[in-house]
C-alpha cells in the first residue's frame, strides 16, 4: 500500500502541476508594449485590440487591465470567440462625461455573442453619469437620450461577473438580454438615489441567471425582470437606496413573452422606495403570464411599499388607466418578509379585474410602520391570498376600491408627475424596448 501511494503521488502532483498550468492562460497586459495602453489616457484601441488577440485564442486567455485609472470612450466586444476570455480589471474605467463623445446612443460597454466570458479582478466600470442624470427626461420625453447602459451583455452564454464595481452608469447599470447561464457574484453596483433610470441589473429574455452576494445601491429598482425571463435565482442580496427588486414592468408591448420561475431569497432591502413587487400596464396589447414567482427571507429596513403587486402600473400617465392589465399572475409567495416601512400601505395586492391573481401566499410576515401617516394597512384586490402567520392589519385588510385615496397618495415617485395629461397620453406610441 504505502509503496503503491509512493509511486502514484508523484505522478499525481506532476499531473495537477501540468493541469493548472494549462488553466493558467497568458495575460494580454492592455499596458504592455505590444498594446501600449498608458494610465491616465484612453486605451480604447489597446482595448480593441487585446479583445481581437483573446477572441482569436484558441485555448482560453485573459485580458489584463492592471490598477490605476484608465480612460475609455466605450465599444462593443463582439464575439463569437475561439475559446473563452476573462477580462481581468484590477483598475478603473473611466467612460467620457459628455455623452455624445460615446461611439453608440445605448451602450459604453457591450459584449455580444460570447461563450464563456468572465468579468473578473476587483476593478470598477465609472459610467460617470453625474452630468447625464441632470439632463435626463426620459419620464416626460420618450426619445430621450441618456441610453448608455454600462455594461449591455447581449447573447452571451456561460457568462460570470465576478468581484467588480459598476459606478454611476448614465443609464441602467447591467442590461442581460438574450444570456443563459449566467453567474453574477460578488458584484457591486453604486450610484447615488437621485440618479434617474440607473437600475442595478435589468434580466430580459435570459434563463438561468443567478445573482448572489450583492451590494446594489442605485437611483432605480436594484434588479428588475422584464418579459421572457425564466429561471433566476437572487440570493444574499443587498439593495439600497434604489426602487427594490422588481418583476417588470410587463404587458406594455405586444410581443412579450412569459416570466416564470424567478426565486428571490435572503435578500436585505435599506431605504428603498419599494420592496418587492411584480407590476404590469394596464391596457396591455396581448395576453401575458407572470408565475412562479417566490420572495423568502427578506429584511425591509425603511422600504416604502415592502410587499407590492401592482396590476395598474402607470407611470407619468403614459398608459389608459382602468382598461385593465392582462397579464395573469399566478403561484407567487411571499414568506418571511419582516421589517420596517415608511408607507403606511405595507402590503398591497392590486390585480386585475377579470383575471385575477391566482395561488397567491403570504406567511410569516411582519412590519412596523415609522410613520405618523395612520394605522399601518394593507390592501388587496382581485387577489384571495393564502394567509399564514400575518397579523390582521396586513392580511388584505382592506379593498383596493376603499382604500383608494391612501394609497395614491402613498405612491412612489412616478406618480409625482402630473395626473391632468391622463387623457392625451400617447400610450400606444412603441419606443426602443428599454423598460423603467
Ligand atoms: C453575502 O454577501 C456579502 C457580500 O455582499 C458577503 O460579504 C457575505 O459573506 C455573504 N454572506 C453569505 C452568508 O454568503
Ligand atoms: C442567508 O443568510 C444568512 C445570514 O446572512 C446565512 O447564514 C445563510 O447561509 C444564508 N442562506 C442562503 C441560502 O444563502
Ligand atoms: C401553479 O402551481 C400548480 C401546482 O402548485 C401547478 O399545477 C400549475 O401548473 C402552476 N401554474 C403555473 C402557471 O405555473
Amino acid at each position: 500500500m504505502g509503496l503503491k501511494l509512493k509511486n502514484v503521488l508523484p505522478i499525481f502532483v506532476f499531473m495537477l502541476l501540468a493541469s493548472t498550468a494549462k488553466a493558467q492562460p497568458a495575460a494580454l497586459d492592455v499596458t504592455s508594449a505590444k498594446y501600449g495602453g498608458k494610465p491616465d489616457s484612453d486605451i480604447t484601441q489597446a482595448l480593441e485590440k487585446a479583445w481581437t488577440d483573446a477572441c482569436a485564442s484558441t485555448t482560453p486567455s485573459k485580458i489584463f487591465v492592471p490598477k490605476g485609472t484608465f480612460k475609455f470612450v466605450g465599444t462593443t466586444f463582439k464575439g463569437p470567440c475561439k475559446a473563452a476570455i476573462e477580462f481581468q480589471l484590477q483598475g478603473t474605467l473611466q467612460a467620457p462625461v459628455d455623452g455624445s463623445q460615446l461611439p453608440k446612443d445605448d451602450t459604453w460597454i457591450g459584449f455580444d455573442h460570447v461563450d464563456g466570458l468572465t468579468l473578473s479582478g476587483g476593478g470598477t466600470f465609472d459610467g460617470q453619469g453625474a452630468e447625464s442624470w441632470k439632463n435626463n427626461d426620459c419620464n416626460k420625453n420618450r426619445q430621450c437620450k441618456s441610453k448608455h447602459i454600462n455594461l449591455r451583455l447581449n447573447f452571451l452564454t456561460n457568462l460570470k461577473i465576478l468581484d467588480v464595481t459598476s459606478k454611476d452608469s448614465k443609464n441602467f447599470h447591467v442590461n442581460v438580454f438574450k444570456c443563459e447561464k449566467v453567474e453574477i457574484k460578488g458584484f457591486t453596483v453604486s450610484a447615488p438615489k437621485e440618479s434617474m433610470n440607473t437600475d442595478g441589473i435589468h434580466i430580459g429574455r435570459s434563463t438561468g441567471i443567478n445573482i448572489i452576494d450583492t451590494t446594489i445601491g442605485t437611483g432605480d429598482d436594484c434588479i428588475s425582470i422584464g418579459d421572457g425571463t425564466k429561471d433566476i435565482i437572487v440570493t444574499n442580496v443587498t439593495c439600497g437606496p434604489g426602487h427594490g427588486i422588481a418583476i417588470g414592468s410587463l404587458g406594455r408591448y405586444p410581443e412579450e413573452e412569459p416570466v416564470s420561475g424567478i426565486n428571490i431569497k435572503n435578500c436585505t432591502l435599506t431605504d428603498t422606495t419599494n420592496g418587492v413587487r411584480i407590476k404590469t400596464w394596464p391596457d396591455s396589447p396581448k395576453d401575458g403570464t407572470a408565475s412562479d414567482i417566490h420572495f423568502e427571507d427578506i429584511t425591509m429596513v425603511n422600504v416604502g411599499n415592502p410587499i407590492l403587486i401592482d396590476q395598474e402600473y402607470c407611470p407619468w400617465n403614459e398608459c389608459k388607466k382602468g382598461v385593465p392589465s392582462k397579464v395573469k399572475i399566478s403561484n407567487v409567495s411571499f414568506k418571511n418578509i419582516k421589517g420596517t416601512c415608511t408607507d403606511p400601505v405595507a402590503v398591497k395586492l392590486v390585480c386585475t379585474q377579470g383575471m385575477p391573481c391566482e395561488n397567491v401566499e403570504l406567511s410569516d410576515i411582519d412590519f412596523k410602520y415609522t410613520g405618523n401617516k395612520g394605522p399601518i394597512t394593507s390592501v388587496c384586490s382581485n387577489v384571495k391570498p393564502t394567509i399564514n402567520r400575518v397579523p390582521q392589519p396586513l392580511a388584505c385588510a382592506t379593498s383596493a376600491a376603499a382604500a383608494a385615496p391612501a394609497a395614491a397618495a402613498a405612491a412612489p415617485a412616478p406618480a409625482a408627475a402630473a395626473a391632468a395629461a391622463a387623457a392625451a397620453a400617447p400610450a400606444a406610441a412603441p419606443a426602443a424596448p428599454a423598460p423603467a
